[in-house]
Protein backbone atom coordinates (compact mmCIF):
# COMPACT_ATOMS: atom_id res chain seq x y z
CA UNK A 1 0.00 0.00 0.00
CA UNK A 2 0.67 3.35 -0.43
CA UNK A 3 0.95 5.74 2.25
CA UNK A 4 0.35 9.15 1.60
CA UNK A 5 3.58 10.66 2.16
CA UNK A 6 5.02 8.98 -0.98
CA UNK A 7 2.43 10.97 -2.70
CA UNK A 8 4.43 13.58 -5.42
CA UNK A 9 2.34 17.11 -4.09
CA UNK A 10 2.39 19.82 -5.81
CA UNK A 11 4.97 21.49 -2.66
CA UNK A 12 7.36 19.05 -3.21
CA UNK A 13 7.43 19.26 -6.83
CA UNK A 14 8.28 22.86 -6.17
CA UNK A 15 11.25 21.79 -4.00
CA UNK A 16 12.41 19.40 -6.14
CA UNK A 17 12.28 22.11 -9.38
CA UNK A 18 13.87 24.59 -6.78
CA UNK A 19 16.49 22.03 -5.56
CA UNK A 20 17.44 21.15 -9.48
CA UNK A 21 17.76 24.88 -10.51
CA UNK A 22 20.02 25.82 -7.45
CA UNK A 23 22.35 22.73 -8.57
CA UNK A 24 22.22 24.06 -12.24
CA UNK A 25 23.19 27.43 -11.06
CA UNK A 26 25.85 25.82 -9.45
CA UNK A 27 25.52 27.71 -6.34
CA UNK A 28 26.65 25.96 -3.06
CA UNK A 29 26.44 28.21 0.54
CA UNK A 30 29.81 28.69 2.13
CA UNK A 31 29.52 25.73 4.37
CA UNK A 32 29.69 23.38 1.46
CA UNK A 33 32.64 21.61 1.72
CA UNK A 34 33.65 21.23 -2.18
CA UNK A 35 36.32 18.67 -1.58
CA UNK A 36 36.51 16.62 -4.56
CA UNK A 37 38.74 18.33 -7.32
CA UNK A 38 36.77 18.56 -10.87
CA UNK A 39 39.00 17.21 -13.64
CA UNK A 40 39.63 20.99 -15.48
CA UNK A 41 36.65 21.46 -18.36
CA UNK A 42 36.52 24.28 -20.26
CA UNK A 43 34.64 26.59 -17.98
CA UNK A 44 31.34 27.82 -18.60
CA UNK A 45 27.77 27.90 -17.90
CA UNK A 46 25.76 24.90 -16.63
CA UNK A 47 24.09 23.80 -19.66
CA UNK A 48 20.95 21.26 -19.11
CA UNK A 49 19.52 18.89 -21.92
CA UNK A 50 18.50 19.53 -24.66
CA UNK A 51 17.95 23.35 -24.04
CA UNK A 52 21.74 23.68 -23.20
CA UNK A 53 22.87 26.69 -21.73
CA UNK A 54 20.22 28.22 -23.67
CA UNK A 55 18.03 28.91 -20.80
CA UNK A 56 19.69 31.54 -19.60
CA UNK A 57 18.33 33.83 -22.16
CA UNK A 58 14.83 31.62 -21.23
CA UNK A 59 14.99 32.88 -17.82
CA UNK A 60 16.10 36.30 -18.74
CA UNK A 61 19.39 36.53 -17.24
CA UNK A 62 20.60 37.62 -20.90
CA UNK A 63 18.74 38.80 -23.88
CA UNK A 64 19.29 37.14 -26.92
CA UNK A 65 18.88 40.38 -28.50
CA UNK A 66 21.78 41.74 -27.00
CA UNK A 67 24.20 39.07 -27.60
CA UNK A 68 27.19 40.75 -26.60
CA UNK A 69 26.14 41.84 -23.26
CA UNK A 70 26.19 37.88 -22.53
CA UNK A 71 29.43 37.20 -24.14
CA UNK A 72 30.71 40.23 -21.83
CA UNK A 73 29.27 38.74 -19.06
CA UNK A 74 31.09 35.15 -19.56
CA UNK A 75 34.77 36.32 -20.02
CA UNK A 76 34.49 38.33 -17.13
CA UNK A 77 33.02 35.13 -15.21
CA UNK A 78 34.82 32.46 -16.82
CA UNK A 79 38.15 34.09 -18.19
CA UNK A 80 40.10 33.60 -22.02
CA UNK A 81 37.95 30.22 -23.13
CA UNK A 82 34.36 29.65 -22.26
CA UNK A 83 32.25 27.12 -23.76
CA UNK A 84 28.65 27.21 -24.10
CA UNK A 85 25.73 24.69 -25.40
CA UNK A 86 23.36 25.24 -27.95
CA UNK A 87 20.35 23.59 -28.80
CA UNK A 88 20.70 19.26 -28.10
CA UNK A 89 23.80 20.47 -26.53
CA UNK A 90 25.85 21.49 -29.16
CA UNK A 91 29.37 22.81 -27.63
CA UNK A 92 30.41 26.34 -29.09
CA UNK A 93 33.58 27.50 -27.31
CA UNK A 94 34.13 31.89 -27.00
CA UNK A 95 37.67 32.98 -27.21
CA UNK A 96 38.39 36.40 -26.11
CA UNK A 97 42.45 37.37 -26.33
CA UNK A 98 44.32 38.70 -29.60
CA UNK A 99 47.14 35.56 -29.33
CA UNK A 100 43.95 33.14 -29.22
CA UNK A 101 41.97 34.84 -31.91
CA UNK A 102 44.60 35.18 -33.86
CA UNK A 103 45.96 31.64 -33.73
CA UNK A 104 42.28 30.10 -34.79
CA UNK A 105 42.10 33.04 -37.85
CA UNK A 106 45.74 32.20 -39.15
CA UNK A 107 45.36 28.60 -38.98
CA UNK A 108 42.58 27.86 -41.17
CA UNK A 109 43.38 25.39 -44.20
CA UNK A 110 42.05 25.84 -47.93
CA UNK A 111 38.82 25.45 -46.78
CA UNK A 112 38.17 27.25 -43.67
CA UNK A 113 34.51 26.37 -42.32
CA UNK A 114 32.71 28.91 -40.71
CA UNK A 115 29.36 27.79 -39.68
CA UNK A 116 26.48 28.16 -41.79
CA UNK A 117 22.42 29.11 -41.84
CA UNK A 118 21.27 26.02 -41.59
CA UNK A 119 17.92 27.15 -42.97
CA UNK A 120 18.95 29.17 -45.79
CA UNK A 121 20.85 26.00 -46.93
CA UNK A 122 17.82 23.79 -46.74
CA UNK A 123 15.45 26.27 -48.10
CA UNK A 124 18.24 26.29 -51.52
CA UNK A 125 18.63 22.55 -51.16
CA UNK A 126 14.54 22.31 -51.69
CA UNK A 127 15.21 24.67 -54.77
CA UNK A 128 17.53 22.62 -57.39
CA UNK A 129 15.57 24.23 -60.29
CA UNK A 130 16.87 27.94 -58.69
CA UNK A 131 20.12 27.04 -56.60
CA UNK A 132 23.12 24.78 -57.52
CA UNK A 133 24.42 25.18 -54.52
CA UNK A 134 24.28 26.52 -50.98
CA UNK A 135 25.58 30.02 -52.20
CA UNK A 136 29.26 31.60 -51.60
CA UNK A 137 28.19 32.48 -47.92
CA UNK A 138 26.90 29.29 -46.87
CA UNK A 139 28.76 26.29 -49.23
CA UNK A 140 31.92 24.48 -47.57
CA UNK A 141 34.88 22.95 -48.65
CA UNK A 142 35.49 22.70 -52.39
CA UNK A 143 31.94 23.89 -53.61
CA UNK A 144 33.18 27.16 -51.08
CA UNK A 145 36.68 27.31 -52.36
CA UNK A 146 35.04 27.56 -56.30
CA UNK A 147 32.90 29.73 -55.55
CA UNK A 148 34.96 31.87 -53.63
CA UNK A 149 38.07 31.60 -56.12
CA UNK A 150 35.10 32.30 -59.47
CA UNK A 151 32.59 35.11 -58.04
CA UNK A 152 34.72 36.85 -55.62
CA UNK A 153 37.69 38.55 -58.11
CA UNK A 154 34.50 40.44 -59.94
CA UNK A 155 33.76 42.37 -56.86
CA UNK A 156 37.17 42.68 -55.15
CA UNK A 157 39.72 43.25 -57.85
CA UNK A 158 41.35 46.76 -57.76
CA UNK A 159 40.25 47.22 -61.20
CA UNK A 160 36.21 46.90 -59.85
CA UNK A 161 37.16 49.16 -56.79
CA UNK A 162 38.93 51.59 -59.18
CA UNK A 163 35.75 51.98 -61.69
CA UNK A 164 33.35 52.28 -59.10
CA UNK A 165 35.63 55.30 -57.30
CA UNK A 166 34.06 58.09 -59.12
CA UNK A 167 30.27 56.28 -58.72
CA UNK A 168 31.09 56.78 -54.75
CA UNK A 169 31.42 60.54 -55.34
CA UNK A 170 27.89 60.65 -57.29
CA UNK A 171 26.25 58.71 -54.44
CA UNK A 172 27.77 60.82 -52.08
CA UNK A 173 26.37 63.74 -54.18
CA UNK A 174 23.44 62.63 -54.23
CA UNK A 175 22.80 61.52 -50.41
CA UNK A 176 23.81 64.66 -49.75
CA UNK A 177 21.34 66.41 -51.48
CA UNK A 178 18.50 63.49 -50.23
CA UNK A 179 19.44 64.58 -46.69
CA UNK A 180 18.65 68.72 -47.36
CA UNK A 181 15.36 67.58 -49.12
CA UNK A 182 13.82 65.29 -46.21
CA UNK A 183 15.21 67.16 -43.10
CA UNK A 184 12.92 68.24 -40.44
CA UNK A 185 12.32 72.03 -39.64
CA UNK A 186 14.44 71.25 -36.52
CA UNK A 187 17.51 70.18 -38.50
CA UNK A 188 17.63 67.09 -36.61
CA UNK A 189 17.45 63.38 -37.59
CA UNK A 190 15.82 60.68 -34.93
CA UNK A 191 16.63 57.47 -36.54
CA UNK A 192 20.06 57.04 -38.06
CA UNK A 193 19.13 53.84 -40.02
CA UNK A 194 16.49 55.74 -42.24
CA UNK A 195 18.12 57.87 -43.52
CA UNK A 196 20.97 55.36 -44.30
CA UNK A 197 19.60 52.51 -45.97
CA UNK A 198 18.17 54.28 -49.12
CA UNK A 199 22.39 55.05 -49.74
CA UNK A 200 23.30 51.45 -48.86
CA UNK A 201 20.86 49.86 -50.96
CA UNK A 202 21.53 52.47 -54.17
CA UNK A 203 25.33 52.08 -53.46
CA UNK A 204 25.02 47.97 -53.03
CA UNK A 205 22.86 47.61 -56.27
CA UNK A 206 25.01 50.24 -58.33
CA UNK A 207 28.37 48.24 -57.04
CA UNK A 208 26.56 44.78 -58.22
CA UNK A 209 24.07 45.18 -60.51
CA UNK A 210 25.92 48.24 -62.14
CA UNK A 211 22.71 50.33 -62.18
CA UNK A 212 21.36 52.98 -59.84
CA UNK A 213 17.63 52.32 -58.56
CA UNK A 214 16.54 55.99 -57.89
CA UNK A 215 16.99 55.58 -54.01
CA UNK A 216 18.55 58.66 -53.71
CA UNK A 217 16.66 60.53 -56.38
CA UNK A 218 13.84 63.16 -55.67
CA UNK A 219 11.45 61.01 -57.93
CA UNK A 220 9.12 58.69 -56.43
CA UNK A 221 10.73 55.33 -56.77
CA UNK A 222 8.67 52.30 -58.08
CA UNK A 223 6.56 49.76 -56.08
CA UNK A 224 9.33 46.87 -56.77
CA UNK A 225 12.02 48.83 -55.69
CA UNK A 226 10.08 50.03 -52.60
CA UNK A 227 9.24 45.90 -51.75
CA UNK A 228 12.70 45.20 -52.35
CA UNK A 229 13.69 46.88 -49.52
CA UNK A 230 11.24 45.22 -47.46
CA UNK A 231 12.24 41.81 -48.58
CA UNK A 232 16.14 42.65 -47.31
CA UNK A 233 15.44 43.25 -44.50
CA UNK A 234 12.87 40.54 -43.94
CA UNK A 235 14.94 38.32 -45.18
CA UNK A 236 17.73 39.15 -42.87
CA UNK A 237 15.20 39.12 -39.87
CA UNK A 238 14.05 35.12 -41.10
CA UNK A 239 18.08 34.16 -41.12
CA UNK A 240 18.64 35.51 -37.80
CA UNK A 241 15.90 34.28 -36.37
CA UNK A 242 15.95 30.21 -37.96
CA UNK A 243 19.77 30.35 -36.97
CA UNK A 244 19.44 31.69 -32.73
CA UNK A 245 15.96 30.59 -31.77
CA UNK A 246 15.46 26.42 -31.16
CA UNK A 247 15.21 25.43 -34.89
CA UNK A 248 11.95 24.60 -34.64
CA UNK A 249 11.68 24.84 -38.14
CA UNK A 250 13.42 21.65 -39.38
CA UNK A 251 10.18 19.90 -38.14
CA UNK A 252 7.62 22.22 -39.57
CA UNK A 253 7.49 25.44 -41.53
CA UNK A 254 8.08 28.03 -38.74
CA UNK A 255 6.87 32.14 -39.30
CA UNK A 256 10.38 32.69 -39.30
CA UNK A 257 11.32 29.94 -41.99
CA UNK A 258 8.56 31.06 -44.03
CA UNK A 259 9.40 34.73 -43.99
CA UNK A 260 12.73 33.71 -44.75
CA UNK A 261 11.66 31.60 -47.98
CA UNK A 262 9.39 34.06 -49.11
CA UNK A 263 11.73 37.32 -49.04
CA UNK A 264 14.08 34.71 -51.04
CA UNK A 265 11.92 33.98 -53.27
CA UNK A 266 10.71 37.70 -53.72
CA UNK A 267 14.24 38.74 -53.89
CA UNK A 268 15.18 36.35 -56.06
CA UNK A 269 12.59 36.73 -58.82
CA UNK A 270 13.21 40.54 -58.47
CA UNK A 271 16.94 39.92 -59.41
CA UNK A 272 15.94 37.85 -62.46
CA UNK A 273 13.55 40.34 -63.59
CA UNK A 274 16.23 43.26 -63.30
CA UNK A 275 18.75 40.53 -65.05
CA UNK A 276 16.22 40.54 -67.71
CA UNK A 277 15.55 43.85 -67.93
CA UNK A 278 19.31 44.45 -68.30
CA UNK A 279 19.04 42.79 -71.36
CA UNK A 280 22.45 40.99 -72.24
CA UNK A 281 26.31 41.64 -71.05
CA UNK A 282 28.18 44.05 -72.94
CA UNK A 283 31.68 45.57 -72.19
CA UNK A 284 31.02 47.51 -69.23
CA UNK A 285 33.21 46.27 -66.37
CA UNK A 286 30.84 46.10 -63.68
CA UNK A 287 30.47 43.44 -61.47
CA UNK A 288 27.24 42.41 -62.88
CA UNK A 289 28.67 41.60 -66.26
CA UNK A 290 31.96 40.35 -65.06
CA UNK A 291 29.86 37.88 -62.78
CA UNK A 292 27.56 37.08 -66.36
CA UNK A 293 30.81 36.27 -67.93
CA UNK A 294 32.31 33.62 -65.38
CA UNK A 295 32.31 30.07 -66.11
CA UNK A 296 30.25 28.64 -64.01
CA UNK A 297 26.76 27.41 -63.91
CA UNK A 298 23.88 29.73 -64.26
CA UNK A 299 21.92 29.27 -60.89
CA UNK A 300 25.61 30.75 -59.00
CA UNK A 301 25.18 33.96 -60.96
CA UNK A 302 22.13 34.79 -59.80
CA UNK A 303 22.51 33.27 -56.37
CA UNK A 304 26.11 35.54 -56.50
CA UNK A 305 24.03 38.56 -57.04
CA UNK A 306 21.57 37.55 -54.33
CA UNK A 307 24.22 37.21 -51.94
CA UNK A 308 25.98 39.98 -53.03
CA UNK A 309 23.28 42.69 -52.61
CA UNK A 310 21.94 40.60 -48.65
CA UNK A 311 25.45 40.87 -47.14
CA UNK A 312 26.45 44.16 -48.74
CA UNK A 313 23.24 46.20 -47.40
CA UNK A 314 23.88 44.83 -43.81
CA UNK A 315 27.21 45.34 -43.69
CA UNK A 316 27.44 48.84 -44.89
CA UNK A 317 24.47 49.64 -42.73
CA UNK A 318 25.26 49.32 -40.12
CA UNK A 319 28.73 50.26 -40.28
CA UNK A 320 27.28 54.06 -41.22
CA UNK A 321 24.80 53.98 -38.26
CA UNK A 322 28.14 53.08 -36.22
CA UNK A 323 30.16 55.53 -37.36
CA UNK A 324 27.89 58.42 -37.72
CA UNK A 325 26.32 57.54 -34.17
CA UNK A 326 30.26 57.88 -32.72
CA UNK A 327 30.98 61.14 -35.16
CA UNK A 328 27.60 62.65 -33.19
CA UNK A 329 28.26 61.97 -29.81
CA UNK A 330 31.67 63.90 -30.64
CA UNK A 331 31.20 66.85 -32.21
CA UNK A 332 34.65 68.16 -31.74
CA UNK A 333 35.88 65.78 -34.65
CA UNK A 334 33.20 66.59 -37.48
CA UNK A 335 35.31 69.93 -38.22
CA UNK A 336 38.57 67.96 -38.85
CA UNK A 337 36.74 65.57 -40.58
CA UNK A 338 35.39 68.39 -42.93
CA UNK A 339 39.54 68.82 -43.30
CA UNK A 340 40.84 66.20 -43.73
CA UNK A 341 40.37 62.81 -45.13
CA UNK A 342 42.75 61.03 -43.40
CA UNK A 343 40.86 62.26 -40.59
CA UNK A 344 37.66 60.60 -41.62
CA UNK A 345 39.30 57.52 -42.08
CA UNK A 346 40.61 57.42 -38.77
CA UNK A 347 37.56 57.83 -37.50
CA UNK A 348 36.16 54.90 -39.40
CA UNK A 349 38.92 52.96 -37.98
CA UNK A 350 38.10 53.77 -34.55
CA UNK A 351 34.04 52.88 -35.15
CA UNK A 352 35.69 49.66 -36.48
CA UNK A 353 37.56 48.96 -33.40
CA UNK A 354 34.21 50.17 -30.86
CA UNK A 355 31.86 48.59 -32.66
CA UNK A 356 32.64 45.89 -35.55
CA UNK A 357 29.59 45.56 -37.86
CA UNK A 358 31.07 41.84 -38.40
CA UNK A 359 31.82 40.12 -35.07
CA UNK A 360 32.49 37.35 -33.94
CA UNK A 361 33.98 35.55 -36.47
CA UNK A 362 33.49 31.79 -36.43
CA UNK A 363 35.65 29.17 -37.59
CA UNK A 364 35.34 25.31 -37.24
CA UNK A 365 39.09 24.44 -36.52
CA UNK A 366 41.38 21.60 -38.22
CA UNK A 367 43.10 21.09 -35.67
CA UNK A 368 43.55 20.19 -31.98
CA UNK A 369 44.49 23.75 -30.60
CA UNK A 370 45.40 25.08 -27.31
CA UNK A 371 43.42 28.17 -26.44
CA UNK A 372 42.96 30.13 -23.03
CA UNK A 373 45.03 27.25 -21.36
CA UNK A 374 42.45 24.19 -22.53
CA UNK A 375 42.96 21.62 -25.20
CA UNK A 376 40.31 22.30 -27.94
CA UNK A 377 39.88 19.13 -30.61
CA UNK A 378 39.65 20.18 -33.91
CA UNK A 379 36.40 19.76 -35.54
CA UNK A 380 35.21 21.99 -32.57
CA UNK A 381 32.86 25.76 -33.51
CA UNK A 382 34.99 28.46 -32.16
CA UNK A 383 33.81 32.27 -31.93
CA UNK A 384 36.11 35.22 -32.00
CA UNK A 385 34.79 37.61 -30.07
CA UNK A 386 37.90 40.63 -31.89
CA UNK A 387 35.23 43.31 -30.52
CA UNK A 388 35.70 42.32 -26.54
CA UNK A 389 39.84 42.23 -27.26
CA UNK A 390 39.18 45.55 -29.08
CA UNK A 391 37.69 46.55 -25.89
CA UNK A 392 40.82 45.36 -23.95
CA UNK A 393 43.84 47.76 -22.25
CA UNK A 394 45.85 44.61 -22.95
CA UNK A 395 45.32 46.16 -26.97
CA UNK A 396 44.79 49.68 -26.83
CA UNK A 397 45.58 52.36 -24.33
CA UNK A 398 41.85 54.12 -23.18
CA UNK A 399 40.21 50.97 -24.97
CA UNK A 400 36.89 52.61 -24.53
CA UNK A 401 37.08 56.24 -25.58
CA UNK A 402 36.80 57.07 -29.18
CA UNK A 403 40.00 58.41 -29.71
CA UNK A 404 40.31 58.75 -34.31
CA UNK A 405 43.87 60.52 -33.18
CA UNK A 406 45.15 56.68 -32.29
CA UNK A 407 45.20 55.70 -36.39
CA UNK A 408 47.28 59.00 -37.38
CA UNK A 409 50.81 59.88 -36.74
CA UNK A 410 53.15 58.04 -34.51
CA UNK A 411 50.61 55.83 -32.79
CA UNK A 412 49.58 54.76 -35.79
CA UNK A 413 52.19 51.49 -36.55
CA UNK A 414 51.31 50.56 -33.05
CA UNK A 415 47.78 50.18 -33.41
CA UNK A 416 47.49 49.05 -36.69
CA UNK A 417 49.55 46.05 -35.51
CA UNK A 418 46.62 45.75 -32.60
CA UNK A 419 44.06 46.30 -35.02
CA UNK A 420 44.73 42.88 -36.78
CA UNK A 421 42.33 41.43 -34.65
C1 LIG B 1 31.58 47.93 -44.41
C2 LIG B 1 31.03 46.93 -45.03
C3 LIG B 1 31.41 45.48 -44.88
C4 LIG B 1 31.93 44.81 -43.82
C5 LIG B 1 32.29 45.36 -42.44
C6 LIG B 1 32.10 43.42 -44.23
C7 LIG B 1 32.64 42.42 -43.44
C8 LIG B 1 32.92 41.14 -43.87
C9 LIG B 1 33.66 40.15 -43.12
C10 LIG B 1 34.26 40.37 -41.74
C11 LIG B 1 33.71 39.02 -43.88
C12 LIG B 1 34.44 37.73 -43.53
C13 LIG B 1 33.58 36.78 -42.77
C14 LIG B 1 34.36 35.55 -42.31
O1 LIG B 1 35.57 35.43 -42.57
O2 LIG B 1 33.74 34.68 -41.68
C15 LIG B 1 33.02 39.30 -45.11
C16 LIG B 1 32.87 38.40 -46.14
C17 LIG B 1 32.15 38.66 -47.28
N1 LIG B 1 31.55 39.84 -47.65
FE1 LIG B 1 31.61 41.57 -46.60
N2 LIG B 1 31.66 43.30 -45.52
C18 LIG B 1 31.23 44.51 -45.96
C19 LIG B 1 30.72 44.83 -47.20
C20 LIG B 1 30.44 43.92 -48.19
C21 LIG B 1 29.86 44.25 -49.47
C22 LIG B 1 29.50 45.67 -49.93
C23 LIG B 1 29.70 43.07 -50.13
C24 LIG B 1 29.13 42.82 -51.51
C25 LIG B 1 28.68 43.72 -52.32
C26 LIG B 1 30.21 42.00 -49.27
C27 LIG B 1 30.25 40.66 -49.60
C28 LIG B 1 30.93 39.70 -48.88
C29 LIG B 1 31.14 38.32 -49.33
C30 LIG B 1 30.62 37.73 -50.64
C31 LIG B 1 31.92 37.67 -48.34
C32 LIG B 1 32.50 36.28 -48.43
C33 LIG B 1 31.75 35.27 -47.69
C34 LIG B 1 32.49 33.94 -47.67
O3 LIG B 1 33.40 33.67 -48.45
O4 LIG B 1 32.08 33.16 -46.83
N3 LIG B 1 30.65 42.56 -48.10
N4 LIG B 1 32.54 40.59 -45.09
Amino acid sequence: MISHTDILTPDKLVIALIILLIYYLDYRPPWWNRTKKKTPTIPGPRAIPILGTNWLFYLGCYNLYKIKDFYIAMYKKYGPIVKQETYFNFPIYSVFEKKDIAQVLTSSSKYPFRPSSEASIAYRASRPDRYASPGITNAQGETWYHLRSTLTPCLISPKTVSNFTPEVFSLAEDWVNYLKRIKSPENQIKDLASIVVPLCIETTCDLVLGRRLGYLSPNPISEKSLKLVEALEGHFIGLRDTQYNFPWWKFFPTEAYRKLAYYETYIYETVLEMVAEFGVENDDETVYNLLLKTNIDEREKTGAIIDFISAGIHTLKNTLVFLLHMVAEHPETQEKIRQDLNYAKACMNEAFRLVPTATPLARVIDEDMELGGHLVKAGSVVLCHGDIACRSSDNFERPDEFLPERWLGENQHKNIAASTL
